[in-house]
């Protein structure tokens, strides 16, 4: 099977559960995870540990889904009306519409301390599963996916400037996908100096993968997206600043850098980037 019906197997195998009598709140926790998505990240990791050491794939599952746990808790926040506001996720209606406020707010944070559960019991070393956490959790959290989701929210009617809005596209999301990246290499047993290499090239695949989503709100229907549509209105979005074009651009720039700097690193990685690439980026 692929990467990526593996690793929808196992997500399905090892949803989190809570029996009690509450009525749906364990159904919430599955909800979104059941729901689909691209799994973008979790096939970063897993590629990049198939690539250089496939004997360490089985047990990184553990950690690719840690990664799928934390990012769906962000979305399912992203999407309550307090933050985006939105109604459909993953084609499936959010959590606050299914639910509840209360329920939506509490199952992101379930999925959140779910991540570090799963990364604490997969079978590797214990610097393995500390390292992932740390990695996790510094881009996930205070200064990386929060910080990034703070600044969108607070200057959602404020425009910024081009870096202002590198650094919250950066922030919210390609520091997700860099940690992605990096927690392969660091589970395939790299040395450092290419941890840090692949890591630099996340932050700008991230970034191009955040102006593709932009783009995305911009130009495609919500059948296509899953999600809602035209829904960043005045927001700080690469289409908004650059206009549809100059985000192409913009993406497209960053695109010929990660070929240029995955020339460093062997061909089976380049690879794995160049396919995720051409699959959601293009
Ligand atoms: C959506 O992420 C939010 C962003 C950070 C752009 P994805 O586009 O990876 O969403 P799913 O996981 O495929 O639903
Ligand atoms: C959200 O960015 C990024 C997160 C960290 C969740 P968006 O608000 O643009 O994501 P979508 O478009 O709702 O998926
Ligand atoms: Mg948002
Ligand atoms: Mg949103
Ligand atoms: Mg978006």
């Amino acid at each position: 099977m692929s990467l990526y019906g593996d690793f929808v197997k196992f997500l399905n195998e090892n949803l989190p559960t809570a029996p009690s009598f509450h009525p749906h709140y364990e159904s919430a926790l599955s909800d979104m995870l059941k729901a689909g998505g691209k799994h973008f990240r979790a096939l970063l990791l897993l590629g990049i540990v198939n690539a250089l050491k496939p004997q360490n794939l089985a047990a990184s599952m553990r950690v690719a889904l840690g990664v799928e746990l934390l990012h769906t808790y962000s979305l399912i926040h992203d999407d309550l009306p307090v933050m985006d506001n939105a109604p459909l996720r993953r084609g499936k209606p959010t959590l606050h519409v299914k639910y509840d406020e209360v329920t939506a707010v509490l199952a992101g944070d379930a999925l959140n301390t779910h991540a570090f559960y799963e990364i604490s019991r997969a079978n590797l070393s214990s610097e393995i599963r500390i390292k992932c956490v740390e990695i996790l959790s510094q881009n996930g959290g205070v200064s990386g996916m929060v910080l990034g989701q703070a600044i969108d929210c607070f200057f959602e009617k404020k425009p910024l400037t081009l870096d202002e809005l590198k650094f919250l596209h950066t922030h919210k999301t390609a520091k997700l996908i860099a940690a992605s990246l990096k927690m392969g290499a660091v589970i395939a047993e790299c040395d450092e100096k290419m941890c840090d290499e692949i890591y630099e090239i996340g932050l700008d695949l991230g970034l191009a993968f955040q102006i593709q989503d932009d783009i995305i709100d911009a130009t495609s229907d919500e059948s296509e997206a899953g999600k809602p549509v035209h829904n960043d209105g005045v927001k700080n979005s690469f289409t908004n600043l650059l206009g549809i074009s100059g985000a192409i651009n913009a993406k497209n720039e960053l695109i010929h850098n990660i070929q240029n700097r995955l020339k460093q690193l062997p061909n089976s990685v380049s690879n794995v980037v160049l396919e995720l690439t051409e699959k959601h980026l293009k």
